[in-house]
Order: structure tokens, then sequence, then C-alpha cells
């Protein structure tokens, strides 16, 4: 096992469908996950503009149309990829993106 593999488990690959989001709190880390074009990508739920959470409803991070991350308080959108925002009081700023695998079954990210 590499040194970089992440080690924390958040939940099982197949309980996370295509366009789903789902928050966690882990070692007072506040994160969520999205999958997204078969992938998933996992980020710290810390809206760049004001610090604070990005959902206002429980594992809802993406906007309507599920083609970004919104930050529920002042609208900002993030791409899903890579976690920039291109459209809000942070544009041009990042969500802090983690290392995030599935493996097993199961899906993994590194804490930061
Ligand atoms: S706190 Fe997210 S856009 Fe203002």
């Amino acid at each position: 096992m590499s040194l970089t593999q992440p080690t924390t488990r958040l939940m099982s690959s197949h309980k996370l469908k295509e366009g789903q989001s789902k928050g966690f709190f882990i070692e007072n880390i506040n994160l969520f996950i999205v999958r997204y074009q078969g992938t998933v990508v996992a980020y710290v739920n810390s809206c760049p503009h004001r610090k604070v959470p990005l959902e206002w409803v429980p594992d809802q991070f993406l906007d309507y149309d599920k083609q970004f991350i919104h930050c529920a308080t002042h609208g900002a959108l993030f791409t899903i990829e890579d976690g920039l925002c291109i459209s809000g009081p942070c544009n041009r700023q990042s969500l802090q993106q983690l290392l995030v695998e599935e493996r097993h079954g199961d899906i993994y990210c590194t804490l930061p």
C-alpha cells in the first residue's frame, strides 16, 4: 500500500449514485463527496468566500441541474471536477480538494 493511498473509509461505492452528493463530519473535518461522470470527487465543506458550509439541506451540494457545486448562502457555483468557483463572490477561488479513491467497493479519502 502506498503512503498516499486514502485510508479514511466514507461509505460503500454503490450507495453513491451518479449526480448524488453526501456530506461527512469526521475528526472535526466537514467534507463532502460527489459522484460525477462516474468518478467520485471530495472537498472540504467550506466556501472560500465566508468559510461556511456550502449546503442548507443535508447532502444537497449540487445546483438544480446537477452541473455545479452550489453554495446555498450566496449562490456561488463551483465546477464539480476541480472545485473552481466560476460564478459568485468567490469567483476564481477554489474549494479544497481531497484525495479520494474507490477500492474494493468502498470510497476512501485522505483527511487534510
Ligand atoms: S458563503 Fe458561499 S458564496 Fe458566500
